[in-house]
């Protein structure tokens, strides 16, 4: 029979012994640019379900990073599997059953600046389902537009009439137009005022524990670490050199990571975090009268 012998597209590239509870596995990962190494053996393992924050200095290789695990930076060497799939193998336009399980925020938004928002969101839907009806695709665009916190007028403007935060918003509602699993965000609070950057946040949070996704996050940003991210990985000398919350990568000894979570601002951040946490409690403890 015809269908029994189809494989599924990509499946050359599946991994027999796939543990869904690591969507992202990255073994023995070398990038150079020229004689630069990049990245030099880095390892790295991302859970189902959780807000991985990852920081580094400028210039570490946070983005090259995101771009290798979605397969649009072909590495010297190493092993990067996304949902059991071999990235590194497939090419980059192959069709390896993955692609659209993912959702991007790329650094700096890189929305097409002659689209309206939900045009920018009706791209991926067109690239990876273009027998959709074409109302169908509208109202997809205007639900994820909504989703991202943005009013659902904003589908029809050009992302020179959004200010900054918007334009972030309109972003995400693109990353998310496919329903992803896994969601990549590179410096999504970046530019954005204390607020603005605290509103995103808590949307992504939201959206992360409501929709299931996984999210690699790639931030500089010490609140947005203290805020939502359940693990920190550190990007040092080519490497990923520690994984943990915030207390046990306190225990490394690393310089970089000793002055970057111990320097002022990363002590500010903390205390503006347990402050949040005060107050919610007792917001709860002491509830406004005609609430109890
Ligand atoms: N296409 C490329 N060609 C050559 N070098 C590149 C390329 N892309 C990145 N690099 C280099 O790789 C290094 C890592 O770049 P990357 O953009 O990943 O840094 P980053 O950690 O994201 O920094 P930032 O925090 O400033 O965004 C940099 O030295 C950069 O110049
Ligand atoms: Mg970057």
């Amino acid at each position: 029979m015809i269908g029994e012998q189809d494989e599924a597209p990509g499946a050359e590239h599946e991994v027999a012994d796939y543990d869904p509870r690591y969507p992202i596995v990255i073994e023995g990962l070398t990038n150079r640019f020229g004689t630069h190494a990049v990245h030099n053996e880095l390892d790295l393992t991302v859970r189902r379900g959780e807000i991985l924050g990852v920081v580094g200095g400028s210039g570490t290789g946070k983005s090259v990073l995101m771009r290798s695990i979605i397969g649009l930076q072909r590495p010297e060497t190493g092993v990067i599997r996304v949902f059991g799939r071999d990235i590194v193998a497939a090419e980059p336009d192959e069709e390896i059953g993955v692609r659209s399980r993912w959702g991007v925020l790329f650094q700096g938004g890189a929305l097409f600046s002659t689209l309206t928002v939900g045009e920018n969101i009706e791209v991926p839907l067109k690239q990876f389902y273009p027998e959709l009806d074409r109302e169908l695709m509208h109202e997809i665009a205007r639900f994820k537009t909504v989703m991202s916190g943005l009013p659902e007028e904003a589908a029809s403007k050009y992302p020179s009439e959004l200010s900054g935060g918007m334009k972030k918003r309109a972003g995400l509602a693109r990353a998310l137009a496919l329903d992803p699993e896994l969601l990549f965000l590179d410096e999504p609070t970046a530019g954005l005022d204390p607020i603005g950057a605290a509103k995103f946040d808590e949307l992504t949070r939201n959206l992360t524990d409501t929709l299931g996704l996984t999210v690699f996050l790639i931030t500089h940003d010490l609140d947005t670490l203290y805020a939502i991210c359940d693990r920190i990985a550190v990007l040092a000398d080519g490497k990923v050199i520690a994984v943990g919350t915030v207390p046990e990568l306190l225990e490394s000894e690393h310089p970089w990571i000793q002055e970057y979570f111990n320097g002022p601002r990363s002590r500010a951040a903390a205390d503006s975090k347990q402050r949040s946490a005060e107050n919610a409690r007792r917001a709860i403890d002491n509830p406004p009268p005609g609430k109890a």
